[in-house]
């Protein structure tokens, strides 16, 4: 189910705007990728140019190479909605449709992809909420609306949500950062049991959530104001931790600057 993602000469535009340069990396299956940077280093953006949600904004473009194994998410023959349901995301804030149920909120994705009868959605239902580690806190209220839930909940409930169609990579963005300390752990404890399975990419402002959940990380940076962010390095998250080959990766873990 997991798939290699292969980034190669990679830029995206906003209008006339590069919003990042020339990013090529390897984003490796059954394991969890971290992009960290300052702020507008373009880590959004490029999570975005992963499901092809870039384009989607209004003058927005891409150009550049990202293949999912053998597929070019952006041949001419692919079409962007099949990219998006193989190519799952969790968005900062928890965005659980508010007035559809708890059930209704994970199903909404099947229902789509044309799963019908309430036994065969039951069922995804419930693998995808053990799968996201709340099954036991909802199953007695499945029927109750999705906002009714904690905010570390509602976020749980949007990664039911994004596994329930089985993605073959998963995308977060700042998934924790609207998260108190105990759901933050359940969700980096969720992150650590659904590697097995996924491809999983995570953005984070948090240095240790980085080194706890991922084991790559990659750095980026802008060379200067107004300059495209780009990738300054990529390697194992020991290694990006302890003895970074480049000096502004070092300057950014320490604290220096970011
Ligand atoms: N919808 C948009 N329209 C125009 N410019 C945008 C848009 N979204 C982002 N940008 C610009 O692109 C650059 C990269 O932004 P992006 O959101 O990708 O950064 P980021 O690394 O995710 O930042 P943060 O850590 O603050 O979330 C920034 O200069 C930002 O202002
Ligand atoms: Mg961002």
């Amino acid at each position: 189910m997991a798939k290699r993602i292969e980034i190669s000469g990679l830029n995206a535009y906003y209008g006339k705007t590069r919003a990042i340069e020339d990013i090529s990396m390897t984003v490796e299956p059954r394991s969890v990728t971290a992009f960290i940077g300052p702020s507008g280093c373009g880590k959004s953006t490029l999570l975005r140019t992963l499901n092809r949600m870039h384009e989607v904004i209004p003058n927005a473009r891409v150009e550049g190479k990202v293949m999912l194994d053998d597929l070019n998410l952006y041949g001419s023959d692919v079409d962007p909605v099949a990219v998006r349901r193989a190519v799952g995301m969790v968005f900062q804030r928890p965005n659980p449709f508010p007035t559809m149920s708890i059930f209704d909120n994970v199903a909404a994705g099947l229902k789509l992809n044309g799963v019908r009868g309430r036994n065969r959605l039951g069922e995804i239902v419930e693998r995808s909420l053990r799968g996201a580690n709340l099954w036991n806190e909802v199953k007695d209220r499945l029927n109750r609306p999705g906002a009714g839930l904690s905010g570390g909940q509602q976020q749980r409930l949007c990664i039911a949500r994004a596994i329930a169609v089985e993605p073959q990579v998963l995308l977060m963005d700042e998934p924790c950062s609207a998260l108190d300390p105990i759901s933050t752990l359940a969700v980096e404890d969720l992150i650590a049991s659904l590697k097995d399975q996924y491809t999983i990419v995570i953005v984070t402002h948090n240095m240790q959530q980085a080194a706890r959940v991922s084991d790559r990380t990659g750095f980026f940076n802008l060379a200067g104001q107004g300059q495209p962010g780009r990738l300054v390095e990529i390697d194992d998250t020991n290694k990006i931790f302890t003895n970074p080959s480049e000096k502004a990766t070092e300057d950014y873990i320490t604290g220096r600057f970011g």
